[in-house]
């Protein structure tokens, strides 16, 4: 597929079909993502790729834990000034408009639960960072997190050119010690990100809603081209 229409295909996915994604597909994706560009090519992530039995016990444990108060090693805001405020309410009020209509959303509760157990996606990404080079003699480094950043775009993008589809997901990561426990990781590799992956159910109405942008010319200034 033209990158294009990779790009305007990819949106987030929010119930999957329970269809395993082939072990060599998600390889070539891991393969070519891995090409993304990093901070003096230090390539400071590894993934965590799990799928079938394992990922349905951390489905199952993420559910269960759910409502215990999240612990991820990369806590999310706080606090959401004005402008971020009202998409961040303009998404929610989307998302649970279709969540009433989606077929996961009819008992009460029950769409709750629809996060930490990754939408029903047969496969999860998980992005690793190293402590050591995440956790500075004086301060935090940055840029691991902001090169994991380019790497899952290219996850995403790759995944959409092979007609599955994708959700990046804080909440798949709220419970690292879980992950760590259940994938045998010791405890220098901070859990910054999962990605959930699968084939989209798209019978299911809340992957129907697409989420909105600001107008082009509200964010973007241009200089010297007068
Ligand atoms: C770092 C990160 C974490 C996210 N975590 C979640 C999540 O836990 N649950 C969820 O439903 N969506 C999550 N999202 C998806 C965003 O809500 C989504 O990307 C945004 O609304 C834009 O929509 P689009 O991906 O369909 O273009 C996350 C996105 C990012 C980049």
């Amino acid at each position: 597929m033209d990158i294009v229409e990779v790009i305007k295909q990819r949106k987030s996915i929010r119930a999957f079909k329970p269809t395993p994604v082939p072990q060599e597909v998600l390889s070539r994706i891991a393969e070519l993502a891995l090409r993304a560009p990093s901070w003096a090519n230090t390539q400071p992530w590894e993934l965590a790729i799990v799928s079938g039995a394992k990922l349905e016990a951390i489905k199952e444990a993420f559910s269960t834990q759910h409502g215990a108060r999240a612990l991820p090693d990369f806590p999310g805001p706080e606090e959401f000034p004005e402008a971020y405020k009202n998409r961040f309410q303009n998404l929610a009020a989307k998302m649970s408009e279709a969540a009433k209509k989606g077929r996961r959303g009819k008992k009460a509760g029950e769409w709750y639960l629809q996060g930490p157990r990754l939408y029903g996606a047969p496969a999860a990404i998980y992005i690793l960072i190293d402590r050591s080079f995440f956790e500075q003699r004086v301060g935090l480094n940055v840029y691991p997190v902001f090169d994991c950043g380019l790497l899952a775009q290219n996850i995403m993008l790759l995944a959409t050119d092979h007609g599955l589809g994708t959700i990046i997901q804080a909440q798949a990561v709220h419970y690292p010690n879980v992950l760590r426990r259940m994938l045998g990781l010791p405890d220098s590799k901070l859990v910054l990100v999962g990605i959930a992956i699968g084939y989209p159910d798209w019978e299911d109405p809340i992957n129907e809603f697409r989420s909105d942008r600001e107008p082009v010319d509200s964010l973007v200034k241009w200089y010297g081209f007068d």
